[in-house]
């Protein structure tokens, strides 16, 4: 897959310790806002989209539909390091909920990352309805141990 969390993270305290996040000078805060927004509404939504009906057991388990769901949040996704540089959280035009610990405790916020990456891996191996169902739930974590601490509720 592209999105690669080692380099996320390396890139990530690469920008704290530079200050201002000059390393992404040429991402403006609002097109950073769009993208990362894209990611979470399309890219992780989507794997959402086509997980929780075979979760429920409304769908058949269907691994090429998973696939096709964690394929289009790879290229939504892939840009992720680059888009949570402390001057990037505001922007100007665009709306956001993304909060201001993201800059405080970057730290917290890349183990964030990490946990659902991590859970996002272990789904990818699910082969068939037994092995998705133990996968899932952790991935729901992912999400939301993040969310609760660094976005601010959707309105
Ligand atoms: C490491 C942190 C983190 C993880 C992991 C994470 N999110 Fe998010 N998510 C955010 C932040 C921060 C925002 C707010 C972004 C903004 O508005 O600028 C957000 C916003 C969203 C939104 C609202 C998008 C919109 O239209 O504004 C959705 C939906 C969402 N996330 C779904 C998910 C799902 C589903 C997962 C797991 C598969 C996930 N997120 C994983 C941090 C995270």
């Amino acid at each position: 897959m592209k999105f690669n969390f080692k380099v996320a993270v390396v890139t990530g305290v690469l920008a704290v310790s530079m200050g201002a996040g000059l390393a992404y000078a040429a991402l403006s805060a609002d097109e950073a806002i769009t993208a990362r927004r894209a990611c979470m509404k399309m890219g992780h939504g989507g794997v959402l989209g086509a997980a929780v009906p075979m979760f429920k057991g409304d769908k058949p388990f269907d691994a090429a539909a998973l696939k096709a769901a964690f394929d289009a949040e790879d290229k939504l996704c892939a840009d992720w390091s680059m888009w949570w540089a402390p001057n990037l959280l505001k922007g100007d035009k665009e709306l956001t909920h993304a909060k201001a610990e993201i800059g405080t405790d970057p730290k917290g916020f890349d183990a964030a990352a990490g946990a659902w990456y991590q859970a996002d891996q272990n789904l990818r191996k699910a082969t068939d309805l037994a092995s998705f169902k133990a996968a899932f739930p952790a991935l729901g974590k992912g999400c939301q141990g993040c969310h609760e601490k660094f976005r601010a509720p959707l309105q």
